[in-house]
């Protein structure tokens, strides 16, 4: 490994070849981008407009009860849908899906017309939004906020989980992940 996109790299008592950096949000980005993590969009439903968001924060959190935490940037507009929505969903993605990873994790896009070429099917319980062909859904109530600095940690309790019936069915297809900044 180089030093050239670290700050202020310097040896420590890392492995061998590794470097140690204070703590910093570039260092922070770097090595966890080493760190494969599922794709996932984000949905809730906020005055009747579909919000939803790319994200890789995701994580189960309890079995008993079923508990999974979304870690959602406080600058985001999905920021303010998931605050006042009692339900939110997430659908795990595919590898044939990063082109709707890219497209909900784009900035710019318009919200009024973000699901216009997204096939989507409402969840059972809230209709919030589920993206048909994903490996997996959950459909979740919001079970507790926390602060995390520039972001929320928000955590649901899965109301409903569902996904493909198992690994031998022949359609199966394999996840969408994220690591060093690139899907693969
Ligand atoms: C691979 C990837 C993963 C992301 N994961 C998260 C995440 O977990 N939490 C988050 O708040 N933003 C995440 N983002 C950024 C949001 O997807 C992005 O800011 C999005 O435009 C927010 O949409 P909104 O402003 O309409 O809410 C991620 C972006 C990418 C490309």
């Amino acid at each position: 490994m180089t030093s050239a996109s670290w700050p202020e790299a310097t040896p420590a008592t890392a492995p061998d070849g590794a470097y140690g950096v204070p703590g910093s949000p570039d260092a922070l980005r770097h090595v966890m981008g080493h760190f494969v993590s599922g794709v996932t969009i984000a949905t809730a439903l906020h005055h009747g407009i579909k919000h939803a968001m790319t994200a890789t924060a995701v994580c189960s959190v309890s079995l008993e009860p079923p508990l999974v935490l979304l870690c959602v940037s406080k600058s985001s507009r999905f920021h303010g849908a998931i605050m006042t929505a009692k339900c939110w969903c997430l659908s795990l993605l595919t590898v044939d899906q990063e082109g709707l990873a890219r497209h909900f994790s784009n900035r710019g896009r318009d919200l009024l017309s973000q699901f216009d070429h997204v096939q989507h099917t409402p969840s059972p319980n809230s209709g919030t939004p589920l993206i048909d062909g994903a490996l997996a859904w959950l459909e979740c109530t919001t079970y507790g906020r926390h602060d995390g600095g520039d972001h929320t940690i928000v955590v649901g309790q899965v109301a409903r989980a569902s996904g493909l019936p198992s690994d031998d069915d022949p359609n199966a297809r394999p996840p969408l992940t994220y690591y060093r900044g690139a899907y693969s």
